[in-house]
């Protein structure tokens, strides 16, 4: 579909060559322990990879927050998507402050975010902005491409991790995608 070029077009971005699979998001999202209340950010759904089983596993009483710097990307995921909440805007610039006067810290935050692809500034800036909306004892969940994770940003990424939270693990990894790809697991 001419629409699924946007990967391509934009891997400055996108930093992949296509969406994720699905064996790739159900492990996401359980990885996550996405409840049905759960307050859950979306940072980078793009064309709704996780987006489809967050919005299953989250039902009618979840809360949920999607930040998505792609324009076509956003129309879509409005279109696809019409009952969760979703903005066109740089995760790192986002003012997060009326929706969690409104809705509370998250529970869970879900990157899909190109981390190995992204410049020292950004990585932080990012974490910066985001972090302090979770909540304390909350989870991060963000997906690395095995063995692009031995590379100096995506290891750089790795190391400010410790930073920001408690306790960091790392799953299996999803031989069933490609690229093959595994999880973190954080804990603030
Ligand atoms: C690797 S794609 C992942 C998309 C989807 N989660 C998946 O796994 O198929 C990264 C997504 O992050 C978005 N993105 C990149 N930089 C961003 C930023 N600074 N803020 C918000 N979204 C961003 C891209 O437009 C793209 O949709």
């Amino acid at each position: 579909m001419a629409f699924y070029h946007n990967y391509f077009e934009h891997f400055h971005q996108t930093g992949a060559i296509a969406p994720s699979g699905p064996k790739l998001a159900k492990h996401v999202v359980s990885s996550a322990g996405v409840k049905a209340h759960s307050h859950v950010l979306e940072l980078g759904p793009g064309t709704g990879a996780f987006t489809k089983d967050l919005e299953r596993t989250l039902g009618p009483d979840g809360r949920y927050l999607g930040i998505e710097i792609n324009a076509s990307f956003h129309t879509h995921l409005q279109k696809v998507h019409p009952e969760l909440h979703f903005e066109q805007a740089p995760g790192q610039d986002f003012d997060f402050s009326a929706w969690v006067k409104q809705h509370g810290q998250f529970d869970i935050i879900v990157s899909g975010l190109p981390w190995a692809k992204f410049p020292e500034e950004l990585q932080t800036s990012l974490l910066e902005n985001v972090v302090p909306q979770l909540k304390d004892g909350g989870t991060f969940v963000t997906f690395a491409y095995t063995g692009v994770h031995l590379l100096k940003p995506a290891k750089r990424f790795r190391s400010l991790l410790d930073r920001y939270f408690a306790k960091i693990e790392r799953t299996r990894s999803v031989m069933l995608n490609f690229p093959p790809a595994f999880v973190f697991v954080a804990e603030k």
